[in-house]
């Protein structure tokens, strides 16, 4: 290894953060906006801050990330375990890619030990091909969103002021933190009425996770509601497409402008699909 990329190391292992390309997206309670942070985030990282992004939908209830953009549902993780290339189930979508139906994961208990090991290095492989992979989860506590929260060295996790989706926000984090001393924990206030109730709700949050968790968290931003959202969902549209001047946009494109400064550490070989698929057993 190089001088500069040891000193790269170090600086990273120092700030305690690893190779920041997997990032999962998940929440509490469903329904607070993952999925449109997802694809708004994906749309001004790859358009405006020119990085190569792979969204993933790993809803594994209701796969959906389909409904927002003009890809085809039929093309997805299904084909792949059932032999189709990778690349060929991955669909381009606004200057971003985009691999559908995750949930065709549970398919490979029927696989043997040297199929699985292939979709493992394929993943692998053509994850190597992306600056950023995203992943959108379903919404609450599972098995498999644990796994990729487990297995990223980033987590946004989205809520809303709405009492309970912080309860929920809060279990989330206990209950990964207490399973697994996870923490990478970014958290995204969404359909905030004003900047300052986005903050206020943080705060609740930070120092209920503070108190019993003994752990903290970092706020990366606060997202209004927006009545373009709805209005561009219903057309078919991205909102940061459509509305760039809209303040959710605008918020979205602060987030990136976070996250792109962040200087990449060497690409160390992470294992994210080897430890995704421990983790879920296969
Ligand atoms: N900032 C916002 N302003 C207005 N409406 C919003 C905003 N964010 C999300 N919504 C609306 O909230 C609803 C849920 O959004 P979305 O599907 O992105 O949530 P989700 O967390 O992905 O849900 P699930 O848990 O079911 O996957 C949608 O109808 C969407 O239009
Ligand atoms: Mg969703």
């Amino acid at each position: 290894m190089n001088d500069q990329a040891w000193g790269l190391r170090e600086l990273v292992a120092k700030k305690g953060i690893q190779n920041s390309k997997f990032i999962t997206i998940a929440s509490g309670k469903g329904g607070v906006g993952k999925t449109n942070f997802a694809v708004n985030f994906a749309y001004v990282m790859a358009n405006e801050f020119q990085k190569k992004i792979l969204l993933i939908d790993a809803d594994i209830g209701m796969a959906n990330i389909h409904l927002f953009l003009s890809t085809d549902p039929n093309k997805n993780m299904k084909n792949f375990f059932g032999g189709t290339k990778l690349e060929e189930v991955i669909q381009e979508a606004y200057g971003f890619d985009v691999l559908l139906g995750f949930s065709g994961i549970d398919e490979l208990r029927d696989l043997d030990e040297i199929s699985v090991q292939s979709v493992i290095y394929d993943l692998e492989r053509v994850s190597q091909n992306y600056d950023y992979v995203v992943i959108d989860t379903s919404g609450g506590v599972d098995e498999k969103v644990m796994s990729f929260l487990r297995a990223s060295s980033k987590s946004y996790i989205i809520t809303t002021p709405e009492p309970t989706a912080l309860t929920d926000a809060y279990a989330l984090i206990r209950s990964i933190y207490n399973l697994y001393g996870y923490q990478n924990f970014k958290i995204i206030v969404n359909m905030c009425r004003t900047e300052e109730e986005g903050q206020g709700v943080f705060n609740k949050l930070k120092m209920t996770v503070k108190k019993f968790l003994g752990i903290d968290i970092e706020l990366l931003g606060i997202l209004p509601y927006t009545n373009n959202l709805p209005q561009a969902v219903r057309n078919k549209e991205l909102v940061a497409m459509k509305y760039p001047k809209d303040l959710f946009t605008m918020s979205v494109k602060r987030i990136c402008e976070i996250e792109a400064k962040i200087q990449q550490p060497p690409q160390d070989d992470e294992h994210f699909w080897q430890k995704i698929f421990d983790f879920m057993g296969k």
